[in-house]
């Protein structure tokens, strides 16, 4: 209900400077921690793509934890895209600038051909890391059936940059 996530929303804390000056750091381990706000943000993440996907894809790390419990809400699997070295068998990997500092992502490409993926992660900034995300989908040849966020910090170009996005919360 709109109550329950209103409520989920105020267990988002945010940090000032954190991990730099600057930065203002949205921290949703609360938000975690509560069983009905887990339950419903996890709800929200899926439910305008109900029956348009095949499998969930997660950005390490903290999009593990939204997309793991949004599988098994969605009845589906799970696939991690991961941060460079971590995969043993990676087929793809592609560079991308964050918020601060730069990383690669890489991924598996064990899913039948033609996949729906449903990438999911917990905060939408600049864009970087959910562009990536998009990327490395495309090029292993599966589909993006869509991109789910818990909450975008809006004003930075990050929805532009990302293309079609669906956002839980925003700032
Ligand atoms: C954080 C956050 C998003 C990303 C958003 O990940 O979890 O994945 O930044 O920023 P962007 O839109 O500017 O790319 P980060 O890699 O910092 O840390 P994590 O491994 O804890 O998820
Ligand atoms: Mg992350």
């Amino acid at each position: 209900s709109a109550t329950a996530l209103a409520r989920a929303e105020s267990l988002i804390r945010s940090i000032p400077d954190h991990p730099e000056p600057g930065i203002l750091f949205r921290d949703i381990t609360p938000l975690l921690a509560d069983a009905e706000g887990l339950r419903v943000t996890t709800e929200a993440l899926v439910e305008p793509f109900a029956g348009s996907f095949d499998v969930i894809a997660g950005i390490e790390a903290r999009g593990f934890i939204l997309a793991a419990a949004a599988a098994i809400v969605a009845g589906t699997g799970l696939v991690p895209i991961r941060k460079a070295g971590k995969l043993p068998q990676p087929a793809a990997a592609v560079d991308y600038a964050l918020e601060y500092g730069t990383a690669t992502i890489e991924m598996h490409d064990d899913l039948p051909a033609g996949s729906r993926i449903l990438l999911i992660d917990d905060v939408l900034a600049t864009g970087g890391t959910l562009a990536a995300g998009r990327r490395i989908v495309e090029q292993l040849g599966y589909t993006v059936a869509g991109v789910s966020v818990l909450f975008e910090i809006a004003g930075l170009g990050g929805r532009d940059f990302v293309g079609d996005v669906h956002t839980v919360f925003s700032s």
